[in-house]
């Protein structure tokens, strides 16, 4: 006997290769999918009225904990800055640092909570959350920590990534900063248990490729998953010595070139496209699509949500730019932010897909077709979301049960 049964409904896709409409029906049992089968008995039934059903969305990359706010460099680079002479002149990622070591922990909750429910309201069911704007010991614990507390304040799943090498803070030696990294705050976060990966800024701004070898060693031994920003501006070939050392995921990719596409198609690497970055920092250099698509390289799509390159608190809104901008195709894009998503985060429990045994984190939508995402801009939104076969965000209004 199952808990829910919803009846009458569109799936987009069950299981990889299916078709919308392939089965009419799924079941919850104990917060999983437990069936997808019309005829499946059920203490509750709900009719979605033949609406749409779609895996949860997941934003693999984001950096939604931060305090304070950029708008003034936008300014600047609209004005014709670039990101980089920001960077340079002491500005961007060191702007926000010193936001962050200001603020409370109850602070960055507090900003980070209205932006999770934000996206939850577009379907958003698991998000990837980095720190990276402490940058020292105490302030990139506390970033983790408030990520932490985020758990307990929204339903959805929050993955924590550990960026402590996201910049070389002002006035340290690299090598110097690097070794807190790695002999100060990384054995903190293991041993608190307070991340799930860990990730690298690989760029003529931040760190190299020693530098990532170096922490990939160590995250890896102590069992975190590894995820670099490689390509963003330049290309350091991080995404070859990334993949070498074991990524799971890379992230930007503008800057790379086709023997690094091939490198990531052998280790099955996946690629996260962050067009909100590229579309800010109006960068005119895309992510090699057609070059990821002949090698098999999947394709997440992710906000990069964040105060610098990417304040945008849309997912709905990235996914539109990754198909104008980048050309992805509307099945590319809604698998971007499902199971490809799901990949990039070493998920391995069927999270992004509507298969029998994943989470039953799911949204239900009164839309013809996917296709609308790549399509329409604004006005597009879930009738009801649910996490763990919950409904945790608006109504299943007209549902028969
Ligand atoms: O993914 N590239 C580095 N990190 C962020 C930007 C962070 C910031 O500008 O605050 C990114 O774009
Ligand atoms: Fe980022």
């Amino acid at each position: 006997m199952h808990d829910i049964l919803f009846t009458n409904l569109r799936l987009y896709p069950s299981t990889p290769g299916a078709e919308t409409g392939a089965a009419d029906a799924l079941a919850v049992t104990d917060g999983r999918i437990s069936a997808l089968d019309a005829g499946a008995p059920a203490r509750r039934r709900i009719d979605l009225g033949g609406r749409l059903v779609l895996p949860g969305f997941i934003d693999c990359h984001t950096h939604a904990v931060y305090a304070g706010n950029r708008a003034h460099e936008h300014a600047m680079r609209t004005a014709g800055a670039s990101y980089k002479e920001i960077a340079e002149a002491g500005g961007g990622i060191f702007n926000t640092v010193q936001a962050v070591r200001k603020a409370s922990l109850e602070q960055l909750v507090d900003g980070a909570l209205p932006r999770l429910l934000t996206l939850l309201g577009e379907g958003v069911t698991r998000v990837e959350i980095k720190s990276g704007y402490g940058l020292d010991t105490e302030s990139e614990l506390k970033m983790l920590h408030a990520i932490g507390r985020l758990r307990q304040l929204t339903p959805q799943h929050l993955t924590a990534t550990f960026l402590g090498a996201h910049s070389v803070p002002p006035g340290r030696d690299k090598s110097d900063y690097l070794n807190e990294v790695i002999d100060v705050m990384l054995p903190a976060v293991v041993s608190e248990g307070l991340a799930d990966a860990v990730d690298i800024f690989v760029e003529s701004i931040a760190f190299d490729g020693q530098d990532l070898q170096r922490l990939f060693a160590a995250a890896g031994g102590a069992g975190l998953k590894l995820r670099a920003h490689v390509g963003q501006l330049s290309d350091m070939h991080g995404v070859q010595t990334a993949v070498a050392a074991g990524a799971l995921s890379c992230d930007h990719l503008e800057y790379l070139d086709e023997s690094a596409v091939r490198a990531m198609a052998r280790s099955g690497t996946v690629a996260v496209l962050l067009p909100g970055a590229f579309y800010m920092l109006r960068e005119t250099r895309k992510p090699p699509v057609e070059q990821f698509r002949t090698h098999g390289v999947r394709m997440a799509v992710a906000t990069d949500l964040n105060p610098g390159s990417s304040p945008i608190v849309s997912l709905l809104a990235v996914m539109h730019m990754s198909a104008v901008l980048f050309g992805l195709r509307p099945e590319e894009v809604v698998h971007g932010v499902t199971r490809h998503a799901a990949a990039a985060l070493g998920l391995d429990d069927g999270a992004g897909t509507l298969a029998v045994g994943a989470p039953a984190d799911f949204s239900i939508w009164n839309i013809a077709d996917v296709d609308l995402f790549s399509y329409q801009m604004g006005g597009l939104g879930p009738d009801a979301v649910l996490i763990g076969g919950r409904r945790v965000s608006g109504v299943l209004e007209g549902a028969t049960t």
